[in-house]
């Protein structure tokens, strides 16, 4: 969904249109298009943290298939964020994975409404009414999309479970090296790993 604005005089008129079209605009007229906008960022959301999982998933497959997961470690410390960054770019929004426990830090939570999002999800996971996603106005007025990541399948725990257990020496190594603050393991299955987070590019 890229927009494009147009400039100059027809800028003009357009916002001069819509400023009329919001003056005449019933607030029930009003929340109707407002509950539109929402749905069409929730649709939005939905399938572009879809698509920024499965191709993820599939790359890190790939490369623990082609050099076992030590070597994966190196491919998603080069390639995670510049595969979910070229979705992005593609689509007008900024896509990112926080979490509590990070691994790269600049994966960390940031500001009191995430991280009071991200315990309430923890909750409603322990209380088994998580919903698929969730929507959240950040500190500066924007609306952000929210959808947990659960450490859903055993392939996760080869970098993210028991160190020794199910984490390998090799690929220990290559974390400790790569992340030498890396607080993402221990975790088992069904834990709330992080969130998808997707803003609309300013
Ligand atoms: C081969 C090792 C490996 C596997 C397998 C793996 N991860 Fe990771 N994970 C990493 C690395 C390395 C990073 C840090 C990436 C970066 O620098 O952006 C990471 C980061 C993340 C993050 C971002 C938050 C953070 O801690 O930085 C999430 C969320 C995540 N992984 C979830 C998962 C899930 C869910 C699975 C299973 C589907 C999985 N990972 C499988 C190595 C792995």
């Amino acid at each position: 969904m890229k927009r494009r604005f147009p400039s100059g005089p027809v800028q003009a008129f357009l916002i001069i249109m819509t400023g009329l079209a919001f003056s005449s605009c019933s607030s029930s007229e009003r929340q109707a298009a407002e509950t539109v906008d929402r749905e069409a960022f929730i649709a939005l959301g939905d399938s572009l943290s879809l698509l920024a999982q499965k191709t993820l998933l599939q790359n890190v497959s790939g490369a623990i298939a082609k050099g076992g997961a030590a070597h994966a470690v190196a491919f998603c410390n080069l390639r995670a964020m510049p595969l979910t960054d070229s979705i992005a770019y593609k689509n007008a929004v900024t896509i990112r994975r926080v979490t509590d426990k990070a691994r790269n830090s600049a994966n960390a939570l940031s500001g009191e409404r995430e991280i009071a999002l991200f315990r309430k999800i923890q909750d409603s996971l322990q209380s088994g009414s998580v919903q698929p996603h969730y929507l959240l106005e950040d500190e500066s007025g924007r609306t952000v999309y929210y959808k947990p990541i659960l450490l859903a399948m055993p392939t996760c725990l080869q970098c993210h479970g028991a160190p020794g257990k199910d984490i390998e020496a090799a690929t220990l190594a290559e974390i400790k090296e790569k992340y030498p603050d890396d607080e993402a393991t221990g975790y088992i299955p069904g834990q709330l790993r992080g969130l998808w987070k997707i803003t609309a590019a300013p």
